[in-house]
């Protein structure tokens, strides 16, 4: 229930959403909270509800799914060894202030290296081989490389781990995606990517890489490919949603961004706030509108500058290019 009239708390988010600072910040976070009275995303119905976290031993990928066991769901997460699955475990454990062994039978995490091709196979078949539910995806590994590197699979790192490697995981998983329907696969993006257009000939950066545009660009990719994927699959009760978290301080900030942490420091959000429309979207039994960008529980414009608009035409290229990279194809 809104605490104000939902014409003023729906002033309040325009007037954020018009500047970057403010709404990308836990200043954007606080105030819409209150003013639009969000229920804690723990108290949502998530019992039962099986999701699949990727990268999920750190930042944003921990906190949602600390978010989704709290909330009485199942988190299955993604890791890129034993050890760190073992730690995500006990520090859930922890956190949540309950027996491990308790934690083991709503939790369990597997290995999954998104710069292998060969992994991703190798995780959707063991997953597909138990036979497990599958609720949501929620496709959070990433990270922002100073330099140009390609994968073993030929392709640069970037672009392979942020698109290439979830659109193939997507794609293996999607039977049981549809067998279990409703269902969602929600991919975090990042507000970075209202900086780049999408051109599918320099998606991989393949001569002029920059850490920040070589991301910007793969995750103008993966809001392109949402879109996608909901014109094509989203009458089969599979839902398909991007989310940008706004600025959160996790360890891939403090690493790859100590210039921007130092800079924004005391107004970026925690990773719980971070990661709240991230575990909204695996939960909330809300009728969602397919194929959208949100943050902040809203449905955001995919661009703030006329220049970066996405030509059809290209987000056609980009579906193609894509499946042929990840050598898949899911209408086959
Ligand atoms: N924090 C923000 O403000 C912000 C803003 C916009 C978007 N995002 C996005 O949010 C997501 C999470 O970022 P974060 O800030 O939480 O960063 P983080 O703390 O560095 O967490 C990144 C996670 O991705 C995993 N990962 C990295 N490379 C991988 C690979 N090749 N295969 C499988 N997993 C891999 C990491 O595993 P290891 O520990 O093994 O490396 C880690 O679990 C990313 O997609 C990021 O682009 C974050």
């Amino acid at each position: 229930m809104s605490r104000i009239r939902p014409s003023l708390a729906r002033g309040v988010d325009l007037a954020l959403e018009g500047t970057v600072v403010l709404s990308f910040s836990r200043v954007g976070y606080a105030l819409r909270s209150t003013v639009e009275g969000w229920e804690d995303v723990t108290a949502l119905a998530g019992t039962g509800r099986r999701v699949l976290v990727t990268g999920a031993n750190s930042g944003l990928g921990y906190a949602t799914a600390r978010a989704i066991l709290a909330a009485d769901g199942q988190a299955c997460i993604t890791v890129r060894t034993e050890e760190k699955g073992e730690q995500t475990l006990s520090a859930l454990a922890h956190d949540l202030g309950r027996h491990i062994g308790e934690i083991r039978e709503l939790a369990s995490y597997d290995l999954l290296d998104l710069a292998e091709l060969s992994s991703v196979h190798g995780f959707a078949q063991r997953w597909l081989d138990r036979g497990e539910r599958l609720d949501a995806i929620v496709h959070n590994a990433g990270a922002l490389f100073a330099d140009r590197e390609e994968t073993v699979d030929g392709l640069e790192r970037t672009y392979q781990i942020h698109v290439v490697a979830p659109f193939l995981l997507t794609s293996l998983l999607l039977p049981t995606l549809i067998a279990d329907a409703p269902s969602r696969v929600i991919s975090v993006t990042s507000g970075g990517m209202y900086a780049e257009p999408l051109d599918v000939t320099r998606v991989d950066s393949p001569t002029d890489y920059r850490g920040t545009v070589a991301y910007a660009r793969a995750k103008r990719a993966q809001v392109t490919l949402t879109r996608q994927w909901a014109r094509r699959f989203g009458g089969r009760g599979v839902g398909f949603h991007a989310a940008h978290p706004g600025w959160a301080l996790t360890p891939g900030v403090e690493s790859s961004l100590p210039g921007f942490r130092r800079l924004t420091g005391p107004i970026l959000r925690d990773a719980s706030q971070g990661a709240d429309t991230i575990a909204w979207l695996a939960l909330t039994p809300e009728v969602l509108e397919d194929g959208r960008l949100w943050h902040d529980r809203r449905p955001r414009l995919e661009h703030k500058v006329p220049w970066t608009r996405t030509d059809p035409a290209e987000a056609e290229r980009l579906w193609d290019r894509v499946c042929r990279d990840a050598g898949t194809d899911p209408h086959v």
